[in-house]
């Protein structure tokens, strides 16, 4: 019986370790606290008050808050689905991170993970000035405390619904993009959607297999 207790009690501390951590070495995988389905800021609100940012502090932003508006962008929701509709359900985007300045995480490139609500370490990112470079010089990319890529495989759409697939899934990259606008101004901070990049270099610069559609710049507001 003792040894069952033992046995037990190891396992927890196990199991509290991942989790206050957070990131396991193996999968290269780290957990996001979970998000918030409530809050005192209102959805008529953030609609009233949403608008681009183009100028960011320097300050770190939350690893809370970058769960959170990941969350928003394609997250799972109540009914188990995505927080976006999606043409015969097929979701087709993938959204990656390059963070720069987040308080808890090292710097680099992650894939967001929907149904874990966790992020994939891919690689360090120190491409930053060479990523606003490829959005035709656009500062606020390199200043922001993360840019989140909405890329998609088109494939997914296309093989189901043929060439009308392709605005299925450019629509669907604006549903993503507007929750990251409303959920960025409920949590007080700033984005701006970028569609004004050369595709083949932040393609090749990211190693990337799917299509980048839109970047956004999410960080504190300089005010
Ligand atoms: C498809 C699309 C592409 C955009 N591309 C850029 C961009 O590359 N750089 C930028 O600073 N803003 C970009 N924007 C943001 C618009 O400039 C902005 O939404 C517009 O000026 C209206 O301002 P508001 O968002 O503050 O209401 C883009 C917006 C859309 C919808």
């Amino acid at each position: 019986m003792k040894r069952f207790y033992f046995l037990v009690l190891l396992i927890g501390v196990i199991m509290a370790s991942i989790f206050i951590r957070g990131f396991s070495k193996e999968t290269n995988q780290v957990k996001l606290p979970p998000p918030k389905t409530e809050s005192n800021f209102s959805l008529e609100k953030a609609i009233a008050s949403r608008r681009s940012i183009r100028d960011f502090s320097s300050k770190p932003i939350k690893i809370e808050e970058l769960s959170q508006i990941l969350w928003a962008a394609y997250g799972k929701n109540k009914y188990g689905k995505i927080t976006t509709p999606s043409a015969g359900a097929l979701y087709p985007l993938k959204i990656y991170v390059i963070c720069l300045n987040i308080e808890g995480l090292k710097k680099g490139l992650y894939l967001y993970q929907p149904l874990q609500h966790a992020l994939i370490f891919i690689s360090d990112f120190n491409l930053e000035k060479k990523l606003a470079k490829s959005c035709l010089g656009q500062k606020w990319v390199e200043e922001a405390a993360a840019n989140i890529i909405i890329c998609a495989n088109y494939e997914i759409t296309t093989s189901h619904y043929g060439e009308r697939g392709k605005r299925y899934v450019q629509i669907e990259v604006g549903h993503a993009a507007q929750n990251i606008y409303l959920q960025v101004e409920a949590l007080g901070l700033g984005t701006v959607a970028v569609g004004a990049f050369i595709d083949a270099n932040v393609k090749n610069m990211l190693g990337l297999k799917e299509e980048p559609l839109y970047i956004m710049p999410i960080g504190k507001k300089n005010e």
